[in-house]
């Protein structure tokens, strides 16, 4: 049986990596084969388109040379690392996806919506995840574990508007998306955090084995 696809997503300092350590334990408890990715990267070339992306620069970043690297890096990923999983029935947990691509590529920038459509079909076709875990925060709460954490990239230095429609961007599939897209309140304790997470994981495990 083909393995499952689950993406984490959320804006900057939301939780997302802390929350791939508590569904690594769910799985690793409940013996599912797993590999634990994220985007941009993945695999050897696409972290390092990665670092192309995210790295501090003097020359202004093209917003369309962004998506593309973006669509280039998935491209790899799926190619190399994703589609093989699923394929082993290995289950794929990735920390972002293309929700990421139509909020920070197309949201928060502003790009074509019919062109970021074109490439997903193109890039990504049915390898779409199963199903989406969005760790939700006000803006500056995520600010906040952001610059305690003290390593800040490219995006993360964007201002805090840039920062509001990420949020308001990532709500937005949510409401368009709400059967594959579940969202987890991040503002709460690291153990709330992680009992929403486990809860939405036994509910998914529930209806992907048919017991519902
Ligand atoms: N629920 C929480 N309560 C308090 N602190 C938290 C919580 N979740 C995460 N943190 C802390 O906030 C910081 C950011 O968390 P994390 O790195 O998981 O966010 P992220 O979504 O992966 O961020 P980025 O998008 O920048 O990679 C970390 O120092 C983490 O320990
Ligand atoms: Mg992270």
């Amino acid at each position: 049986m083909r393995g499952k696809f689950i993406s984490l997503e959320g804006g900057e300092g939301s939780g997302k990596t802390t929350a791939i350590e508590c569904i690594r334990h769910w799985l690793e408890a409940h013996n599912i084969p797993y590999v634990m990715t994220r985007e941009p990267g993945g695999t050897p070339l696409a972290e390092e388109i990665r670092q192309l992306i995210l790295s501090p620069r003097e020359e202004a970043v093209n917003d369309v040379t962004e998506l593309l690297l973006v669509f280039a890096a998935r491209a790899q990923h799926i190619a190399e690392k994703i589609q093989p999983a699923l394929e082993k029935g290995v289950w794929v947990i990735s920390d972002r996806f293309l929700d990421s691509s139509y909020v920070y590529q197309g949201k928060a920038r502003g790009g074509n919506i019919n062109m970021l459509n074109q490439l997903a079909n193109w890039v990504v076709g049915d390898n779409k995840p199963d199903a989406t875990l969005l760790l939700d925060v006000p803006v500056e709460l995520g600010q906040e574990r952001v610059i305690q954490r003290q390593h800040q990239d490219r995006l993360d230095k964007e201002s805090l508007a840039f920062h509001h429609k990420v949020r308001e961007g990532f709500l937005e599939c949510a409401r368009l998306d709400p059967e594959r897209i579940k969202v987890i309140d991040a503002s709460l304790s690291l153990d709330l955090v992680k009992t929403q997470i486990e809860e939405q994981l036994l509910l998914l495990r529930n209806v992907w084995s048919g017991d519902v």
